[in-house]
Order: C-alpha cells, then sequence, then structure tokens
C-alpha cells in the first residue's frame, strides 16, 4: 500500500550505547533476523523479522540471506587530496609532508584534476563502506567546491573544508590570515547545511599557521559556531618540539589553538599521541573529539595513541577512527580497526571487537556530533548502512563457519575475524538514504 515504505531483511549489528563504558548487553543491539523498515531514506522500524513482518506486510523487502548490515561506517579524518600520494616511502611526518605532500596537494589548483580525484575519492569511500567522512580539501577553495559538488551529486553526508597555511610551506601552497578567513567565510555560506554537507574550518596545524591565522580562524568560528573546527594535534614528537618553538609564549600544543578560541564541541583533532595529562582534561572538559588513526600513526612512525586513557571515565573524550589517507594505508575502516586493535596490544591492551565497530559507527557520529542524525537504526535516523560478507572470501569463509551468529559471544568472534581479515572484498553493498550506491560486482540481492 505504501510506496514510500521500503525494508530489508538480514541480520543486523548496530549500537545504542558507548562499549567502553556500559556493558555488551546494554550497548550492543542484535538482530540475527531482523527486519529494517525505511520511510523517504530515513529509518521507520528496525526488530526482528517476526515482531514486524505483519505490519509492514504490504512493503516490499529486500533480503540478504547470510549478510550482516550495519550503519555507514564513519571516517573521522581524512585527505582528498592525498589519493594519488598514498603509499609515499620512507619519510617520518615533517619531511614526508615536504617532499611528497606538498607537491601533490599545488596539484589541486586545477579544478578539473579536483573533481576527478574527489569523484575517484568518493567512489573508493563508498566501496569501503564509508559513508560520512571528515575531509581536509586543499588550500584552494576551488579543491573545496570540487569536493562538495562530487559529494553533493552522490547525496552524502560530508564535512570539509579549505585548508589554512600561510608560513612553512612553499609559496603556491599558502593564503594569508585575510584570504584564509574571507574565503572560507564564502565556502561556508555557499555549502554548509547546502544538501546533507557540513563546513570545518580546517587550519592545517600549528606549524603552517601563523598566530594571527588562527586567531582569524578562531573569529570566524565564533561568527559560525554550528561549523565544525578540524585540524592535526600532536602526531610526532618531532612537531611538538617545533610548536613549542613556534609559539614559545603557549602553554603546550593545545594551548595555542585554545588561545585562538578553537577548542570546542565541535573541534575534532586528528592524532593527539603525544598529549599531556592537562591536554586530555582540556579536551575533555571542551567535549572535543580526537580521530585516532592507526595505519598513519605506524606507517608514518608517529606513535601509539593512548585510546585507553582517552576512554577512561576520569578524562573522557569523543574518539572516532580515521584512515589518515595518504598518511593512513588504507581506505578500509575494517583495516583501520585491525590496526586499532594491533596497536592496543603494542600498548599491553585490547580492543574488542564491538569497541572497535563501535568507534567506526555511532562513536564517529559522537565525534562529529552527528549522534541525533545518524550512526546507527534509530527511528528518524538518515539509513545509510553497509551489508557485509563475514564469509567473504575463501579464508573467511573457513574461519567464520557460519554467517549468522546465534550468540553475542559467537558475534563477537564473527565480527573479530570479519575486522582482523577483512577490507573492501567484505563490503557486499553500500547504502545511502536508502538508496543502493555501490554493488560488489559478484553479488545480487535477492528479491522476496
Ligand atoms: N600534519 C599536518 N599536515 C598533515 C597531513 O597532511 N597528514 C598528517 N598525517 N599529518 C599532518
Ligand atoms: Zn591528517
Amino acid at each position: 500500500i505504501s510506496v514510500s515504505l521500503k525494508a530489508f531483511r538480514s541480520a543486523f549489528l548496530d549500537f545504542i550505547d558507548d562499549p567502553f563504558y556500559a556493558s555488551e548487553a546494554d550497548s550492543v543491539r542484535y538482530f540475527s533476523d531482523g527486519l529494517l523498515v525505511l520511510e523517504d531514506g530515513k529509518v521507520k522500524a528496525l526488530g526482528t523479522y517476526e515482531d514486524l513482518h505483519e505490519i509492514y506486510a504490504d512493503v516490499s523487502v529486500t533480503t540478504y540471506p547470510d549478510r550482516l548490515i550495519l550503519p555507514g561506517f564513519i571516517d573521522t579524518h581524512i585527505h582528498f587530496p592525498q589519493t594519488e600520494m598514498i603509499a609515499a616511502f620512507g619519510e617520518q611526518l615533517l619531511t614526508w609532508l615536504s617532499k611528497y605532500t606538498f607537491p601533490t596537494e599545488g596539484k589541486f589548483k586545477d579544478k578539473a584534476y579536483a573533481q576527478e580525484i574527489a569523484s575517484f575519492f568518493l567512489d573508493e569511500l563508498l566501496k569501503h563502506g564509508t559513508t560520512t567522512a571528515l575531509v581536509f580539501a586543499a588550500v584552494y577553495p576551488q579543491s573545496v567546491d570540487a569536493f562538495f559538488e562530487e559529494a553533493s551529486r552522490r547525496h552524502l553526508r560530508m564535512i570539509a573544508g579549505k585548508v589554512l597555511m600561510d608560513r612553512n610551506a612553499p609559496d603556491f601552497l599558502t593564503d594569508t590570515p585575510e584570504t584564509a578567513y574571507a574565503e572560507s567565510k564564502q565556502l561556508i555560506e555557499k555549502w554548509h547545511k547546502h544538501d546533507r554537507l557540513l563546513y570545518a574550518i580546517t587550519p592545517r596545524f600549528a606549524v603552517t599557521s601563523s598566530d594571527e591565522q588562527l586567531r582569524l580562524a578562531g573569529k570566524l568560528l565564533a561568527e559560525f559556531p554550528d561549523v565544525y573546527m578540524h585540524t592535526h594535534l600532536s602526531e610526532t614528537v618531532k612537531e611538538v618540539a617545533l610548536v613549542a618553538s613556534l609559539f614559545p609564549e603557549s602553554d603546550g600544543y593545545l594551548d595555542v589553538y585554545d588561545r585562538a578560541g578553537l577548542v570546542g564541541s565541535k573541534s575534532v583533532f586528528a592524532h593527539g599521541i603525544h598529549l599531556t595529562e592537562a591536554e586530555f582534561q582540556r579536551l575533555s572538559e571542551a567535549q572535543a573529539a580526537i580521530a585516532f588513526c592507526p595505519t598513519s600513526n605506524l606507517f608514518l612512525g608517529s606513535g601509539l595513541f593512548n585510546l585507553t586513557k582517552a576512554k577512561s571515565a576520569d578524562t573522557p573524550i569523543k574518539v572516532g577512527l580515521g584512515t589518515d589517507v595518504g598518511g593512513g594505508t588504507s581506505f578500509s575502516m575494517l583495516e583501520t580497526a585491525s590496526e586499532a586493535y594491533k596497536v592496543t596490544q603494542l600498548r599491553g591492551e585490547n580492543l574488542s571487537s564491538f569497541q572497535a565497530l563501535f568507534l567506526a559507527t555511532l562513536g564517529g557520529a559522537r565525534a562529529l556530533s552527528l549522534e541525533d542524525t545518524l550512526g546507527n537504526f534509530e527511528p528518524g535516523k538518515e539509513a545509510d548502512f553497509i551489508v557485509l560478507d563475514p564469509r567473504a572470501t575463501p579464508l573467511m569463509a573457513r574461519r567464520n563457519a557460519t554467517a549468522s551468529a546465534t550468540s553475542l559471544a559467537e558475534l563477537a568472534d564473527q565480527a573479530f575475524a570479519t575486522i582482523i581479515l577483512g577490507d573492501d572484498r567484505a563490503v557486499h553493498a553500500t547504502y545511502v538514504m536508502g538508496e543502493l550506491a555501490y554493488k560488489n560486482k559478484a553479488y545480487e540481492p535477492v528479491a522476496a
């Protein structure tokens, strides 16, 4: 009867609370045979097939047997202009930036090139099951236009911004405090809340911005308090020392941003590996977020993020996972979760599969202040979701003997193996606002 409704039948996993603080029973929601009902691209209901199928008997159902449906992955830190320079050999952060990153980002002055890479980048995200990301563009406003035009065409919820940098970078990549302010303001007026798009004021990091540029960025944030602030923080020991020498009057790295008015609840800081106790406290009190980027931190040799400290009950900080491509080495949030697990192992701790998947979904949504909009299957939320195949490869099929778990313990084990062994091959389909946006070529859903 109702043509605006549609439904999906499969196994479903999402989170209704944070498994770092709440028990698994209170935080994990799982239906081994569930029904997800959508209306106009948003969630109307999720429950067991048995409970719901008679209520929605007239609604057409797409069935995914032996699959696991999750909310779309959320990547809380990534650089679209670095797509083509992923896997650059042999350097740590500061020399990696000057040797590889800056020359590559210079190419984004060309709008057509920026458009081509933005299109490829977004297709790559969807192929890996990522439906929302917080994205660095390049210093050129046209690189932001290119990105948002391509995101808009795909109806994606994306957050991005023009990079601000006015020193310690090649001339072809620098702006000034005034142009950075004016161009960012124009981009906010053009793109913030246009379709599903949101804007982030994006100083690259304290090393490449003058005091005056940071001050004007803070002024802009005060004028538009619902836009984001996105930057890097305390990624390497050398960088922390350089910031101390560039800002001798400040009381540490975070304080450089704080004095400029850049530390608040819409602020997202990538890395935060070398933070002091006072900085953990300040981030917690400000309700700012950290993007944990393990593949990048290992690849660039930056260090091991202290996730346990960030998630401690004393100084709880909102944490999401970031791929940080091209410092990071994969677009896959499954691979990123796998490396996050290994980072915790190197610290003598461990990350459960539910904690990892929380960080990749509802935790990311909370880090981006989007928990009222997406991140799980609560009614009214935007229906961005992915269909995973826990038995996608011959090895995964051997490891995961059955596709649908019948207990939370079995699900935890199956999810763990999917994280450790999985990548884009485990993503069978990606839906955006309830519409199919990517389909793994080897796969056809069964219409019931
Ligand atoms: N710090 C400043 N710029 C960058 C960047 O592009 N990537 C990473 N990983 N860290 C940064
Ligand atoms: Zn980065």
